[in-house]
């Protein structure tokens, strides 16, 4: 794991966008892997600088986002499908039409889950993956105790994230849908690099579960310890429990980007 350790936001969102900027540019085809919650946005905005600014394009890139949720109507802003547009994919140049994200209102559930792992390897596999980790060591859903393997699928919300999200229902934990789909951990692991934002105190015991804890399915990011190109952006809040943080600090400062 590639760990950085970052004074604020915008040292966040200046790594995460050089990233992204790079890959797009090398590869301007390139599949992004999209997360929501407000983790990422201090990357989405530094991005959406840098296309106005005309030094990145995403006119021939494709983009998946990670999950959703199930039942909410159509035209709900915490759609996830409508907050990526909100926030990033329509203030840049992707094309509409290649933003997909998993159908949360499907008749067919499972083969709606089924359809978007398929969609995702037809495509030729997700070049850079944005994500979050929820206090309790979710990635996208992947809530703890399911399967370190699992493919996109249907999942029951703990009450936990819940509680996390119902910031954005009116504080209102009864308008919290019970029920998600996302992106399987077996999934996200065959995107070639993921770049994983976390900011902020109750964030860090999964924080340090995630970097330094034995990797186990009660602690769902923990599989990242096996991907071979993960990178860990923090704020030293997030990163406030981690043994080994000196010594973080410097390997990031002595490798190059
Ligand atoms: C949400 C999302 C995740 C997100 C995480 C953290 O429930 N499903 O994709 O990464 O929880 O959210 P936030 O960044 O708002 O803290």
């Amino acid at each position: 794991m590639r760990i950085a350790i970052l004074p604020d936001n915008e040292a966040i969102g200046k790594v995460g966008a050089d990233l992204i900027e790079e890959l797009f540019n090398r590869k301007p085809e390139a599949i992004l892997g999209l997360a929501t919650g407000s983790s990422p946005l201090p990357i989405y905005q530094e991005v959406i600088r840098r296309h106005r600014g005309g030094k990145v394009s995403f006119a021939k890139g494709r983009a998946f986002t990670l999950d959703e949720y199930v039942g909410l109507p159509v035209e709900h802003p915490q759609r996830y499908r409508n907050f990526i547009r909100q926030e990033f994919t329509d203030q840049v140049d992707f094309r509409d039409e290649e933003v997909n994200s998993p159908e949360g209102n499907a008749e067919d559930l499972a083969q709606a889950c089924a359809d978007y792992d398929q969609a995702i390897k037809d495509a030729g596999g997700v070049d850079l993956q944005i994500l979050g980790i929820g206090s309790d060591g979710h990635i996208a859903f992947n809530e703890p105790g399911g399967s370190l393997a699992s493919r996109t699928h249907v999942g029951v919300l703990t009450e936990q994230t819940r509680t996390d999200n119902a910031r954005f229902f009116d504080d209102d934990l009864n308008q919290v849908p019970t029920h998600c789909v996302t992106q399987g951990l077996g999934t996200i692991m065959e995107a070639r690099r993921l770049v994983l934002v976390a900011q902020g105190d109750n964030k860090a015991e999964a924080v340090r579960q995630m970097v330094e804890g034995a990797i186990s399915a009660h602690w769902p990011a923990t599989i990242m310890q096996m991907h071979p190109d993960a990178w860990i952006l923090l704020d030293e809040q997030a990163a406030s429990k981690l043994k080994l943080s000196d010594y973080y600090r410097e390997v990031w400062e002595k490798s190059n980007l």
